[in-house]
């Protein structure tokens, strides 16, 4: 029976299907069927890690400066970048531990907006070593973040992720931030970033 007989194209690729599925041959997806993004996850969930969180100090200059190399220099040369925000007085860097070993940090930095007359806080940096990612650390990290600018009187979290970083984007969306803009060629490397806020 040719294409376009008795069934009809469609018709046609039904049975052909069936053929294929009686002899035990799977079947493959039509052309132009669009899929999202596939997000890597890992299929059995890791054990969660009790950590402590800390001021971030001098002495967390090598855990900061590796980490950030091994998770952000797609994105441009963060090492020297987070270093330099890890020296400022106005900003806030957390450590996530677990006796005594540094698995994660944040970077919060705290400004007014002087339009509004609100102050916003703002997430510059958040990172878990990969080998510790998936178990809860980021999250943690997060909420302790915003307590503290809340705690500091801001109303607002703001954010910048990078568009492509999906993994990231996620991790935001899942605790609460939504969109608010995006900026072309925000980072070193070029790429587009996503604008996101959180009303605390
Ligand atoms: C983003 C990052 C900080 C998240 O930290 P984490 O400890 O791995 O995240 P958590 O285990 O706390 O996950 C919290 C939620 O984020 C989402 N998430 C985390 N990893 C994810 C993944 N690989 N795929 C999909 N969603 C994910 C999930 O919704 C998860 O909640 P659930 O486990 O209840 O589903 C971490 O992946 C990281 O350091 N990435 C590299 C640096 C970076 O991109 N930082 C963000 C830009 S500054």
């Amino acid at each position: 029976m040719s294409i376009g007989g008795r069934f009809g194209k469609y018709g046609e690729l039904k049975r052909k299907n069936r053929l294929r599925q009686a002899r035990g041959i799977i079947n493959i997806p039509q052309k132009g069927i669009q899929t999202a993004t596939p997000i890597r996850r890992q299929k059995t969930p890791k054990k969660s890690v009790s950590i402590t969180l800390r001021k971030g100090m001098p002495k967390d200059r090598h855990f900061v400066s590796n980490l950030s190399r091994r998770v952000f220099s797609v994105f441009g040369d963060y090492a020297g970048i987070v270093l330099r925000w890890l020296d400022r007085p106005d900003v806030i860097t957390v450590i996530a531990e677990q006796h005594s070993t540094p698995l994660g940090f944040a970077m919060l930095y705290l400004r007014k907006n002087l339009i509004f007359s609100r102050n916003v806080g703002e997430l510059l940096a958040i990172a878990v070593i990969p080998e510790y990612q998936g178990r809860g650390i980021g999250r943690t990290l997060l909420a302790y973040m915003e307590s503290l600018a809340k705690k500091y009187g801001a109303t607002e979290l703001h954010l910048s992720t990078a568009e492509m970083n999906k993994v990231a984007c996620r991790f935001f969306e899942k605790a609460g931030f939504t969109p608010i803009g995006a900026r072309d060629n925000f980072y070193p490397a070029g790429q587009r970033a996503l604008e996101m806020s959180k009303g605390l």
